[in-house]
């Protein structure tokens, strides 16, 4: 009886963890790994995405409607690999007046990869600049994978990249000022799962004093229409906190996340499946920072191609974000 009643009550706090439904989207929603900020000259906000050699929308407020632009880079990236052709996983950052864009240049599955950077000071189509690899590269027997950078102000005023994904999972190495390139210290790994296929990737680090949170994707992220993992494997956010930039990540428990540790910010739930990609931003207008993702919208299609994008505003009662 009294174990019943437990159950319950397991059952019924269980199902009290719920969610917030993705925040409207309107006009060019469908999207993969986006990357949002406002322009601070007038408001507009602009999203960077994976394909169309990072596809570029704006819209007037966050829940549209969106418009496509054209790319970053038309003609592709001037780093010498396979793949130079097909950009990845975008990240953007404004330093002084100017915007740094960060992508990834690979193919699926290889370890031959690098991190590149773009500049604008207004991020429109047909302003950016390419400035190559940010020496934060990888080749076969590397212990990461460079790719899906994102770069963040520490408090003492300098820059980190993190990035990495599979293989050895995330890293992070000291950027120069302004951040174009790696400072050349070695990357340090920063978060890792140790069982199955050390599937963790896209971090992103946000600062709110006095702890950088590092978020990350956990799990299956791709391919759902063809093969769907078991419930609770598909993409997740997670995040870990720590009061250092590059080092001492930990989960709500306690657990290093270089040791498999890692809080679930967001999972599958109603009709949004296996969110991530994700990346934040503060939103003038709302006041706060928003977490932006990509999902599945069970009731859209499970396919690569029909990613949504969502986003909420974060709270951060207790010290952690809850969405
Ligand atoms: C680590 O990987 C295992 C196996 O894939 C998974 O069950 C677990 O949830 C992962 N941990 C985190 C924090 O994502």
């Amino acid at each position: 009886m009294f174990l019943n009643l437990l159950l319950l009550l397991v059952s019924f706090v269980s199902i009290a963890i719920s969610y917030e439904k993705p925040g409207a989207c309107s006009g060019a929603c469908n999207v993969h790994d986006p990357a949002v900020i406002c322009r601070t000259s007038d408001g507009t906000y602009f999203r960077f995405s994976t394909g169309n050699k990072i596809q570029i929308a704006t819209s007037s407020s966050l829940s549209g409607p969106w418009t496509n632009k054209g790319s970053v880079l038309p003609s592709g990236s001037e780093i010498n690999l396979a793949g130079n052709k097909d950009l990845w996983a975008p990240d953007v950052t404004k330093v002084g007046d100017t915007y740094y864009l960060y992508y990834s240049v690979s193919t699926f599955g290889s370890q031959e990869s690098a991190i590149g950077v773009a500049t604008s000071t207004t991020m429109e189509a047909g302003t950016w600049t390419d400035c190559g690899s940010t020496g934060v590269t990888s080749s076969a027997g590397s212990a990461y994978n460079a790719i899906d950078g994102n770069v963040v102000l520490a408090g003492d005023g300098s820059y980190y990249m993190s990035f990495g994904s599979f293989w050895g999972d995330i890293y992070s190495v000291p950027m120069g000022n302004p951040p174009l390139t790696s400072s050349g210290g070695s990357p340090k790994r920063i978060a890792y799962n140790s069982t199955g296929s050390h599937a963790i990737e896209g971090a992103f680090v946000w600062y709110r004093s006095p702890y950088y949170y590092l978020f990350f994707s956990s799990g299956v992220c791709c391919g759902y229409d063809s093969s769907r993992p078991a419930q609770g494997m598909e993409y997740r956010i997670n995040v870990c906190r720590s009061t250092s930039a590059n080092s001492g990540y930990v989960d709500k428990k306690g657990i290093a996340c270089t040791s498999s540790g890692g809080s679930t910010v967001l999972a599958s739930h109603g009709n949004v499946y296996g969110p991530g990609g994700q990346g934040i931003f503060l939103d003038p207008v709302a006041g706060g920072e928003i977490l932006y993702y990509h999902y599945v919208d069970t009731k859209i299609g499970y396919g690569d191609g029909q990613k949504r994008f969502g986003w909420n505003l974060i709270s951060w009662g207790t010290g952690w974000p809850v969405v």
